[in-house]
């Protein structure tokens, strides 16, 4: 036996896992990923999207400062407002509603999303509607390929909001956004970083220490203006917060 490969035996390094034992397989998670979203659009769509309208024919914006990130901070969800208002937005794994989706008052809005088109398939199917609007630049691919086009343009903000356990890839994509965000856009993150009673196949772990985030969103050129706080009280590590690009 050669001398590689006998450190390889030795570091346990020449075993075949066998499929499936451990390993995130994002195919699979993407199978569950569909699974319950269709379910969420059947029993969800209409009531989120009649109350989306509702609110746009009252003058409404339909995020609030109250809501996820902004914590009731009216000057920060002003500044925010005003920022995103005519600038180029971008989300990352919206879901079926997502974040940017039904603010059709923000002009510039891009969504990477691999199951946008069944998404919006499934809505029209439903109700003859779809927060997937034309206007809306959709990416229908996974987050961690580069999207040259958008380096250096995203001047509004990027939201990434429970999806980064569900890619393959967290770090890569997080790479990927710093490159698409210009000096002064919002990055408005909030992710599961552990499952601490273990994950199912839709889900992985990325770290148990909130300040790596930090110290990496840092060094790509994030300033961290405040951590948001947890969703949930237990079961889970999060990671969220509202950053300015340098
Ligand atoms: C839990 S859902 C999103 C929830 C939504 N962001 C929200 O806050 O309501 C996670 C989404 O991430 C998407 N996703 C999974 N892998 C991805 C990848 N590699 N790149 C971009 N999006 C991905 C899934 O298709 C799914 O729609």
């Amino acid at each position: 036996m050669g001398a590689v490969t006998f450190l390889k035996r030795m570091a346990g390094l020449d075993r075949q896992e066998a499929p499936g034992s451990g390993t995130f397989d994002h195919a699979k998670a993407q199978e569950y990923e569909w699974r319950n979203n269709a379910v969420v659009i059947r029993d969800h769509f209409p009531e989120v999207y009649s109350a989306v309208e509702a609110d746009r024919a009252a003058g409404g914006l339909w995020y609030r400062a109250e809501h996820q990130f902004f914590e009731g901070d009216e000057a920060l969800y002003a500044d925010f407002v005003a920022r995103v208002r005519d600038r180029k937005c971008l989300e990352v794994g919206s879901g079926p509603f997502g974040f940017l989706p039904p603010l059709s008052w923000i002009k510039n809005r891009i969504v990477i999303e691999p199951l946008a088109d069944k998404y919006r398939a499934a809505q029209l199917e439903q109700l003859g509607k779809t927060f997937f609007t034309d206007d809306l630049k959709v990416y229908a691919t996974n987050a961690e390929a580069l999207l040259p086009e958008l380096v250096a343009t995203i001047d509004g903000a990027i939201i990434c909001r429970n999806a980064l356990d569900h890619c393959e890839d967290a770090l890569t994509i997080l790479h990927n956004l710093s490159r698409y965000a210009k000096a002064g856009c919002y990055f408005l993150l909030w992710t599961d970083i552990w499952h601490l009673d273990g994950h199912d196949d839709g889900h992985h772990n990325i770290t148990k220490s909130p300040e790596i985030l930090d110290a990496l969103l840092s060094g790509l050129g994030f300033d961290v203006i405040k951590n948001i706080k947890p969703v949930r009280e237990s079961g889970y590590l999060e990671y969220g917060c509202v950053a300015l690009k340098r």
